[in-house]
């Protein structure tokens, strides 16, 4: 059994918050993989390689693409460095979210990626988060969890975090948005999002990220 505990779900179910928590809880390292698909759409995207149509550049560029997970500085959760640099905020653009499940369709793009998130077990515990930890990358997990919410709250909290203030018309366009994605990451060949037949459900509709956390830690003291 993997020193892992596996986190999958749809877009802004509270993933990465529950992670983040998890992981200071435990003395654990938090793995957002779902920056890592994103990291390569948004260098992809620098490059103007067209992924679909080029397939060798995209191949070439995931030779030479390094990523691991740092402390920018002494304090504060580790980001991802992108071939030695931290592309930070720039990985959330819109263009990017939509890149990133454009990418996670190909083949060499997930096989690099999963073979770079394996390398990161071994040492600390690790709270892992994305689509695919408990069916593909880490099956033998020690945890596993799948979390979910409706997709209005989704869209309501996608929005909020991004410093928008939810209308009834903004909710709407942005459910139709992370239901496009959701849509093509559980209807993808390779990897798709499902639940793991071993995962423990959480539905975080209308929880609190600390009620969330402690739904997780009753699992975990059991
Ligand atoms: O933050 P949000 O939940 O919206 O998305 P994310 O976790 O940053 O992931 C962005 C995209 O990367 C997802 O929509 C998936 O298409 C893809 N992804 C994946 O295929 N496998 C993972 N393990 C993580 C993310
Ligand atoms: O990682 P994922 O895309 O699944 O979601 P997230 O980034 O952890 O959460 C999306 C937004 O919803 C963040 O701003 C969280 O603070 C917020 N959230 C919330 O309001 N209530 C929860 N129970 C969980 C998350």
């Amino acid at each position: 059994m993997k020193n892992v505990i596996a986190i999958d779900g749809p877009a802004a179910s509270g993933k990465s918050s529950v992670a983040k928590h998890l992981a200071s809880e435990l003395g654990a390292i938090h793995i957002n993989t779902g920056s890592m698909y994103r990291a390569v759409a948004w260098k992809a995207m620098k490059n103007r390689i067209d992924w679909t149509k080029e397939p060798e550049k995209l191949e070439a560029m995931l030779k030479d693409t390094f990523m691991r997970f740092v402390r920018k500085q002494t304090e504060g959760e580790p980001e991802l460095e992108l071939d030695g640099q931290f592309p930070g905020d720039a990985l959330r653009a819109p263009e990017v979210s939509r890149g990133a499940s454009a990418v996670a369709v190909l083949a060499p793009v997930r096989k690099r990626l999963v073979e770079l998130q394996r390398e990161m077990a071994g040492g600390d515990m690790l709270v892992m988060e994305g689509r695919d930890i408990g069916t593909a990358v880490f099956p033998d997990a020690k945890y596993k969890f799948y979390l979910t919410a409706s997709p209005e709250e989704r869209a309501r909290r996608r929005l909020t975090q991004d410093g928008k203030v939810p209308s009834p018309e903004s909710i709407a366009a942005e459910a139709a948005d992370i239901a496009a994605r959701d849509k093509q990451d559980m209807e993808r060949e390779l990897s798709p999002l499902v639940q793991a037949s071993d995962a423990i459900l959480i539905d975080n509709t209308g929880l609190t990220e600390e009620e969330t956390l402690d739904k997780f830690m009753e699992y975990i003291r059991k």
